[in-house]
């Protein structure tokens, strides 16, 4: 008999996911599927968005896309309206969708500014939000944050999501304190360097710093999407009853160091 029956299943469960189309959205969107989940594609890339569902349905999952800029909170708010409509309830929302600008401190452009800060840390709250909402009315559910190692510690020329992403920690441990009552855990996972398409920019823009940041990691390579997947359903199931408030680096080993 086994010990803890289905302990990191998603079976009847569905998942929203911010950002599917691509990089750790997309391998957290299929990673969900295989674990049984059904699946809502939340992206403002349509395309990419349509794909995943396609590849979550020869699955033999159900899946809806929908497009929907995360930062405008009109679309979030149809974005759970159309989850709710399409399955009734949604019990884990993975906010994966997020983005970075990369300039000095000193010169950092409001623009650039403003646009992570809305993208990253406002996006992140409305989802949570207007999916919370649909838990809270269901009894419970997990929330999952894309933060980063960048929300942990310091590094240059990136200070717009640096400042995201430490707002994405303290998030999760004020939604956490507040939502217990309803029975929804909610936790972040802190990724180092993934090989996405955001990071493939990064590296040609600076390989340096690059190579520089994986030789103080004790496990020395970057992560693909597919390695923050574990981590993420771990957080969405109920392995992780008793777990909350808090954020996993999966950064082998960088801020351990
Ligand atoms: N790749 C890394 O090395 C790394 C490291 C640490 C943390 N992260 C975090 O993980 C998350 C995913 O990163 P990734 O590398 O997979 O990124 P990515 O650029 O590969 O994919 C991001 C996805 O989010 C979507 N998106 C961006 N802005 C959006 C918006 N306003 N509304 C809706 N969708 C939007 C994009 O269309 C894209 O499909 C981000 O929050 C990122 O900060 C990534």
């Amino acid at each position: 008999m086994p010990v803890y029956p289905n302990a990191f299943s998603l079976e009847g469960k569905v998942a929203a996911v911010t950002g599917a189309a691509l990089g750790i959205g997309r391998a957290v969107a299929l990673g969900f599927a295989e674990a049984g989940a059904d699946i809502v594609a939340i992206d403002r890339d349509e395309a990419g968005a349509r794909a995943v569902c396609a590849e979550i349905e020869r699955l033999g999952r159900r899946a809806v896309a929908v497009v929907a800029d995360i930062s405008n909170a009109s679309d979030v708010e149809r974005a759970a309206k159309l989850a709710d409509e399409t399955f009734g309830r949604v019990d884990v929302l993975v906010n994966s969708a997020g983005i970075t600008r990369r300039h000095p401190a000193a010169e950092f452009p409001e623009a650039d500014w403003d646009v992570v800060i809305a993208v990253n840390l406002k996006g992140t709250f409305l989802c949570s939000q207007h999916f919370g909402r649909l838990m809270i009315r269901g009894g419970g559910g997990r929330i999952v944050n894309l933060a980063s190692i960048g929300g942990l510690v310091g590094y240059s020329d990136t200070v717009a999501y640096l400042s995201s992403k430490g707002g994405v920690v303290q998030m999760t441990r004020g939604l956490a304190a507040e939502w217990g009552k309803h029975n929804i855990n909610v936790n972040a996972v802190a990724p180092g360097v993934v090989m996405t398409p955001m990071q493939e920019k990064l590296r040609e823009a600076n390989p340096e710093k690059f190579e520089s940041f994986i030789s103080k990691m004790a496990i020395k390579r970057p992560a693909q999407p597919e390695d923050i997947v574990g981590a993420a359903l771990f957080l969405s199931t109920q392995a992780s009853a008793l777990v909350t408030g808090h954020t996993l680096p999966v950064d082998g080993g960088y801020v351990a160091m």
